[in-house]
């Protein structure tokens, strides 16, 4: 078995230098720790990770859809590989964990392997999936996405704020959007299953004091931009009751955006992220304002029901003040179970090293949901402190993410000789 306790010291530092140094690649004219897909901070260090996968003794290339791979030869070529890693671009004004604790500890698991000698029969895979955040284009996980088969080519077409299209930013960054599409790895290679560690991005292993979370299910989200069109007046002679103000219908409608997360019974959120109103002068009824919002749970069933209450409310309270609203509802992912399989060799890896652990559903997205269209699929959360996270605060203790590349290490190694049946 793998022993993992004198390492444990050594691995934490090196962890949290390259935390520290991933994080110096950032967009200095944004706050916090951004580093977007696409942008110029997200290119540069990408070349870094690359350099530091390569450093780990991995064989790396890029896929067509923008992942970054490297490869662990197995000793069997036939066998399946193994696939871990994450994501190592931000939100805006994010911090420096999100992701990048499941790409650089995925690194560490490989050096905990090499130093005890094991080698794994099957290929291991680490990726670095591009662009895992939800974008200007209101699309999260852009490289696990596509490799999943998951990208269509209607998405290429999703338009940013400024117009700018996700082909083109695909483009831009190097990338032909048409390969994107075709990079379908299922075509390719059979998957045994895929692992992601995380951060928990919440307070719940915190507030436990457990050092490890093993994901359950991961949740769904809806995504929802509603346009309300009332009509352009004097703001200063036309009188309140005769108003089709565009602006205090998308307030109303914000406010019913909370209220179903407030009254959802199973862990619902719902956020509304952005209001544009179309008026720039300071003495106009607002006339054309366009809300962005997004709901989230991991009871289906809950969730199945939301575009319709929503709809039904938001359009009534509009109507009464004369407005009128179109919905564009999209779906960014359904809800995702872990491989019962994959949860169980995790838990008896965590059991095996003595490391506390509960079940936990996950809040955020990652790029697990989508390759669980490939491979049996689990994760691993570490704690958050505070349970802050998509904020510059987010940390989370070296010491944690060592026991968490523990416990990643030793699934790994697990993983490699257990036989998965098709999830029921
Ligand atoms: C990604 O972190 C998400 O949950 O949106
Ligand atoms: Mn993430
Ligand atoms: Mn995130």
């Amino acid at each position: 078995m793998l022993d993992l306790t004198d390492q444990g010291q050594e691995a934490a530092e090196r962890l949290g230098d390259g935390v520290l140094e991933l994080a110096t690649y950032r967009d200095t004219a944004r706050p916090g720790w951004t580093r977007e897909v696409f942008s110029e901070a997200y290119r540069e260090s990408r070349q870094w990770v690359s350099e530091r996968m390569a450093a780990a003794g991995l064989e790396v290339q890029v896929d067509p859809a923008g992942n970054i791979v490297g490869r662990l030869a197995g000793t069997d070529p036939n066998a399946p590989a193994l696939v871990t890693g994450s994501h190592t671009d931000t939100v805006d004004g994010g911090g420096r964990f999100d992701g990048v604790v499941g790409v650089l500890g995925a690194l560490e698991a490989v050096q905990l392997l090499r130093e005890s000698g094991q080698r794994l029969s099957r290929d291991l895979l680490v990726v670095d999936f591009l662009g895992e955040e939800s974008n200007a284009f209101g699309l999260s996980c852009l490289g696990s996405r596509a490799i999943a088969g998951e990208l269509n080519r209607a998405d290429l077409d999703r338009q940013d704020y400024r117009g700018a299209s996700l082909g083109q930013a695909y483009r831009d960054f190097g990338l032909d959007p048409g390969a994107v599409l075709q990079t379908r790895w299922a075509r390719t290679a059979p998957l045994h299953a895929f692992i992601e560690l995380h951060i928990e991005q919440g307070p719940t292993l915190e507030q436990r004091q457990l050092p490890l979370g093993i994901v359950t299910s991961i949740t769904g989200i809806e995504r929802l931009v509603a346009t309300f069109t009332g009509s352009p007046d004097h703001a200063g002679t036309r009188p309140m009751n005769d108003r089709k103000d565009a602006m205090v219908a998308a307030a109303e409608a914000v406010l019913s955006v909370r209220r179903e997360g407030c009254g959802a019974p199973n862990h619902g959120v719902a956020t509304t992220t952005r209001i544009e109103s179309e008026s720039r002068s300071p003495n106009v009824v607002p006339s054309l304002v366009r809300m962005t919002s997004e709901v989230r749970s991991v009871d289906n069933g809950w969730l199945s029901g939301v575009r319709g209450r929503l709809a039904e409310e938001i359009l009534a309270n509009a109507r009464n003040l004369g407005v009128d609203v179109e919905f564009d509802w999209s779906t960014d992912n359904t809800v995702v179970h872990a491989h019962a399989g994959i949860h169980d060799v995790a838990a008896a890896a965590a059991d095996a090293v003595g490391i506390p652990w509960m079940p936990i559903p996950s809040g955020a997205t990652h790029d697990a949901v989508h390759m669980a269209a490939l491979a049996p699929m689990g994760m691993i959360f570490v704690p958050s402190r505070a349970g802050k996270s998509h904020c510059p605060e987010e940390w989370t203790d070296f010491a944690d993410i060592a026991t968490g590349v523990g416990a990643l290490a030793q699934t790994l190694t697990r993983l490699d000789r257990t036989e998965l049946n098709p999830q029921p």
